[in-house]
């Protein structure tokens, strides 16, 4: 997704857009631009590929002046190119504008704009913009940004500038996220905390159709209509630490690691262990109508889903709560009929996928309430929901979901648990589970320590083209997350399989040339999974089975093994899982991916 980093203070803004860009490579892009302003010169530089590339178009340039907007594009409308790139300007170049999202009537309005005689200088939705403002503006620049907000149909984040209004900056958001951060020496604007981090924890959020005009020493925030709004600042929990590689050579691999901790957060001041019921201060304002609800859906995208679809596993187990999961992106144009007193439960690490935030303001239509499992503080879904849990995870940079996907089981446990201490699960019940759960983070460790014979397995079979991942119950989704993993960084092509399918089609692919990863701890599956792996052996196919420690009976089945601490059979997928990501990982480092930036990828993914 695009990114937009601003900035009006007392310091040179070159610096600190050209860091904040960097904080927002993950989010995908493919070109990149920059706009200063100095009294009432404005100097733009734009380049295609990576930031570097920006950068050493601006190595020899001073560049002075205390306002900027800098931005990461993602192409949607035209391809990446010098000329496509952000900021872009009208034709007296007055006016830079850099956009998120989509203009879906920019057709209609760049037809008529050319009629009038105005000659577009790019193929983007965004340059209508540009033209809008300069049109509306008549000393004004806010309202000049109003007006056009009425003119436009879809989806912005946006950030404008004006030769004739110096040390001014105007933002104005509508669908696409955008955060204001208060720093000492000036006020910033952004697309993702994570570009402010370093200048301020301090933050101010943007409604959809609202505008805020920032200049060094204040920022007013108002609605479509003028009105003036106050909202509170808010306080970051991350630092610019969190957002940093601290030695590590990608941030994917950082976050692997990170998951001792991050699992360990997801638990901290929320689990009791005399009462066996954990605390959830996050679901308090529904808790009346949740607790004596009956009826959750499950609603989120890719990696989320898949923590999902094992949630959904988890509350069959604890509570006595029928569960549906549903792909956010389907789910939407449902014909939705809820039983009373529905739950929807959004996965989100951003908290704002535009599939995942569509889904729950269809379901608020229809009448159900709304929770969610967040990341991102602020973000759109978690304030569009009634009540939630946050991962408290810090930042996570990395394309692929790792750190994120054993936070959010672990909650979804947690919420599990609660549910059903209020329901049939008994004190034992309760009190075993959360030992368990308390145990997780030094089992990561262990399952961790075990990195380099991981890497081993990768360097022998990265070469193979097509890989299936296997798994029953609790483990299905994380064969289908395990295959996801090595899709999205290494490229290389992996189906994830219920195992009890194979015989009903898939056993056809099987051959001494696609590796299977058979996920088979010593859970109520196990048997049937040794079923699997013996069909699979039989056909001479390459075994990689993630078993339980002291398992020496696939160990003898089978290709490779990789062991795995022993723990209750629905926190198994928060171990399994591990090896997985690690095996995606060292498998794309092998075939020299850009890990962290896989191709086509964006973190975010905030258009439909
Ligand atoms: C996971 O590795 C992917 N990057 C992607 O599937 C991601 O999980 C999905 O886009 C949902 O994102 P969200 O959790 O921020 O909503």
């Amino acid at each position: 997704m695009c990114g937009i980093v601003c900035y009006v203070g007392t310091k040179q803004a070159k610096p600190i857009l050209l860091n904040g860009l960097k904080q927002l490579e993950y989010r995908g892009y493919d070109s990149a631009g920059i706009a200063i302003q100095r009294g009432t010169r404005v100097v733009r530089y734009r380049s295609v590929g990576k930031i570097e590339e920006l950068e050493r178009k601006l190595h020899d340039v001073t560049l002075p002046g205390n306002t900027g907007i800098a931005h990461t594009r993602w192409a949607t409308h035209g391809e990446p190119s010098e000329h496509n790139a952000h900021p872009h300007t009208d034709q007296e170049k007055k006016v830079f504008v850099i956009h998120n999202g989509i203009i879906e009537n920019f057709h209609t309005i760049k037809k008529k704009l050319e009629k009038d005689g105005i000659v577009f200088g790019s193929d983007t939705d965004t340059e209508v913009l540009a033209h809008l403002i300069a049109i509306n503006f008549d000393g004004d620049l806010a309202e000049a940004v109003r007006k056009t907000m009425a003119q436009v149909e879809g989806t912005f984040g946006m950030a404008v500038l004006h030769k004739n209004v110096p040390d001014q900056i105007v933002v104005a958001r509508r669908g696409s996220p955008l955060i204001i951060g208060i720093s000492e020496d000036g006020h910033l604007a952004a697309s993702d905390i994570s570009a402010m981090v370093r200048y301020t924890d301090k933050v101010v959020h943007i409604e959809d159709n609202e505008l805020a005009v920032l200049t060094r020493d204040d920022f007013s925030i108002s609605t479509a209509q003028a009105t003036l709004i106050k909202r509170d600042t808010e306080r970051v929990e991350w630092t610019a630490e969190d957002a940093e590689l601290n030695g590590f050579p990608h941030y994917m691999l950082k976050e692997i690691y990170e998951q001792p901790d991050t699992i360990r957060n997801a638990m901290r001041g929320r689990i009791e262990l005399g009462e066996g019921v954990p605390k959830l201060g996050g679901i308090v304002p529904v808790w009346d109508k949740l607790k004596e609800s009956r009826h959750l859906v499950i609603v989120g995208c890719g990696t989320s889903y898949y923590a999902g679809c094992v949630g959904r596993y988890i509350f069959e187990r604890l509570t006595e709560i029928d569960v549906e999961v549903e792909l956010a992106s389907e789910f939407r144009y449902r014909k939705l009929n809820f039983p009373p007193n529905t739950f929807i439960l959004a996965l989100s690490q951003s908290g704002e996928t535009a599939d995942t935030l569509a889904a729950i303001r269809e379901a608020k239509r229809k009448g159900a309430n709304l929770l969610g499992i967040v990341n991102v503080v602020g973000s759109s879904i978690s304030r569009e929901t009634d009540a939630g849990v946050y991962n408290h995870a810090g930042p996570e940079i990395g394309v692929a979901s790792t750190k994120i996907f054993t936070s959010q089981l672990t909650i979804l446990t947690l919420l599990a648990l609660l549910l059903g201490r209020h329901q049939n699960l008994s004190l034992t019940e309760g009190v075993t589970a959360i030992r368990a759960l308390q145990a997780l983070p030094e089992q990561v460790k262990q399952v961790l320590a075990q990195a380099h014979h991981i890497e081993a397995i990768a360097e022998k079979y990265h070469k193979y083209n097509n890989w299936l991942f296997l798994g029953r119950k609790y483990n299905f989704p994380i064969a289908m997350e395990g295959a996801l993993k090595l899709k999205e960084i290494s490229y290389i092509h992996a189906e994830g399989y219920a195992a009890g399918e194979m015989k009903h089609g898939p056993i056809a692919l099987v051959s001494p040339n696609m590796p299977t990863v058979a996920i088979a701890p010593m859970d109520e599956m196990y048997e049937k999974m040794i079923s699997n792996i013996q069909e699979i052996k039989s056909r001479r196919g390459p075994v990689i089975a993630i078993i339980s420690r002291g398992d020496e009976k696939i160990r003898e089945m089978v290709d490779e093994v990789i062991e795995i601490p022993c723990t209750l059979d629905y926190l198994y997928p928060i171990l399994v899982v591990v090896p997985c990501q690690l095996l995606a990982y060292y498998c794309a480092r092998f075939l020299g991916r850009d890990i962290d930036k896989p191709r086509n990828l964006a973190k975010s993914v905030t258009v439909e």
